[in-house]
């Protein structure tokens, strides 16, 4: 066991409808660069997550996520969120992919909206998000600013379940970093997402085996 990652004590042998033939469906909402979309993607095809990203929901046409997710073969699926009146809607559009889709599990990674009940009701305990901070650290957007202006000296990131309060539902992983006195956003963004692509692929491999 790594000693630099805390896990949640789950026993698999008790979780009786775990079928380790049937790979579980997931869905990957992001709105950017798409890193760590890439490392599950990579993690499946290493045969490290018994998983398949079946849809790609991205709501920035600039997202590099979208183009990683084609050279992957997964197929994609834009939302503008500017074209619906209130988060609710645009909530309920996304269920609908997603059950079209025959979805199990969310994957939020890097992306960039507020989601709301009709959206978590939909998949109860199977949305999860990836923050870029030791939650309940430094939640909501600019993470990584909001713990360089704060001067603390070990930060990470954090994946959790998705609840309607903004990055507080139940804490899955976290992974902790250094804060180097010269460390730039980019210089400590870039080491949080070492962690990053560490944790997010333990946490599916988590909650795959938790059915
Ligand atoms: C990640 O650092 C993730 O933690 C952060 O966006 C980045 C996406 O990176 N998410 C949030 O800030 C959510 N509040 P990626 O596009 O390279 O996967």
């Amino acid at each position: 066991m790594d000693a630099s990652l805390i896990y949640p004590q789950v026993d698999y042998n008790n979780y009786a409808n775990y079928s380790p033939n049937k790979p579980v469906k997931l869905a990957v909402m992001a709105s950017g660069n798409g890193s760590n979309f890439e490392v599950i993607a990579q993690a499946i095809s290493a045969g490290k997550l018994n998983a398949e990203i079946t849809v790609l929901i991205y709501n920035n046409r600039q997202a590099k996520a979208a183009m990683r997710a084609k050279n992957w073969g997964v197929k994609t699926v834009f939302i503008n969120h500017r074209d619906y009146q209130i988060r609710e809607e645009l909530d309920q559009e996304i269920v609908n992919i997603l059950q079209i889709h025959d979805v199990e599990i969310v994957v939020m990674a890097g992306w960039m909206r507020i989601v709301t009940q009709v959206l978590i009701d939909a998949f109860p305990r199977r949305i999860i998000n990836i923050h870029p901070s030791l939650l309940p650290s430094f939640k909501g957007a600019r993470a990584v600013e909001q713990a360089l202006a704060a001067g603390v000296k070990i930060t990470g990131c954090t994946v959790h379940l998705v609840s309607v309060e903004v990055d507080s539902g139940e804490i899955l992983i976290q992974a902790a970093v250094p804060v180097f006195p010269n460390d730039s956003y980019e210089s400590l963004h870039a080491r949080i997402q070492v962690q990053e692509h560490r944790i997010l692929p333990l946490a599916i491999d988590l909650l795959t085996k938790d059915k």
